[in-house]
């Protein structure tokens, strides 16, 4: 069993970085490819930048090139509603939301002749998600519906809006690209973000003040996730 893990920002691969024990480096597309053992799992753990495009080229270089089994997306993410700097959020389900063909009368979100509206993560990851979230008492965890778009929120009339349209409790830049990918490919995903910000007007400072914290608290689940994934690869 392989890894895929992906982040977007340096920040948000700091820790997993510094423990995890690195055989090999390789760079494709400008990303470089850590190929390793993480806490008792194979792993290729990447930073692909910011954006759909980025975390789209990345999963599918993930998948073709090191064969990757799973992939997880962790990192941080703007809290919609009662989400505070900190909470983290599993998703249940992935949208873009900066997706319009409403012209041909598509539902807002809605990839034109895709056979689904969202993308659902692997029911067992999901599973092993939430016993991972439990043996945290620190902060909270929502599950949910994550929306992605190549657009910083920092606005609420947005961030409502998000809410009221789609049902979304978090919004972020890469989640559902790497989704779509993964989906297409009938490879099992998760993804999990830890909040930085309320995606309002005050939005790029909270993120600067909270994305270390927030970045920590992804990598905390991340580190539990697997260790139960680790505990699942043995008994097989
Ligand atoms: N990632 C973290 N905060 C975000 C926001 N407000 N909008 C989009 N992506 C984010």
């Amino acid at each position: 069993m392989k890894l895929g893990l992906i982040v977007a920002m340096e920040e948000e691969l700091k820790i997993v970085l510094d423990n995890m024990d690195i055989n090999e480096k390789t760079e494709y597309a400008g990303m470089i490819f850590y190929d390793g053992i993480y806490k008792g799992v194979k792993t290729i753990a990447v930073i692909c930048g910011i954006g759909k495009v980025n975390s789209a080229i990345c999963t599918q270089i993930l998948i073709s090139t090191f064969e990757v089994d799973k992939v997880i997306n962790i990192g941080v993410a703007g809290g919609i509603g009662e989400l505070e700097p900190g909470d983290v959020v599993i998703a249940n389900s992935l949208v873009q939301h900066d997706v319009d063909a409403s012209g041909f009368n598509y539902d807002l979100g809605r990839i034109p002749r895709l056979d689904t509206f969202d993308f659902k993560p692997d029911r067992e990851l999901l599973e092993i998600a939430r016993k991972a979230c439990k043996k945290i008492d620190n902060h909270k965890i929502y599950e949910g519906r994550i929306v992605t778009g190549d657009q910083f929120i920092n606005s609420s009339e947005k961030a409502n809006w998000l809410k009221r349209y789609f049902g979304a409790i978090a919004c972020e830049m890469e989640g559902a690209s790497i989704a779509q990918v993964a989906y297409l490919n009938k490879i099992p995903f998760i993804v999990i973000r830890s909040i930085s910000d309320n995606a309002d007007k005050k939005a790029s400072i909270s993120f600067d003040e909270f994305i270390n914290i927030a970045a920590e608290n992804a990598t905390i689940i991340l580190e539990n996730l697997l260790k139960e994934i680790s505990k699942i690869e043995e008994d097989k």
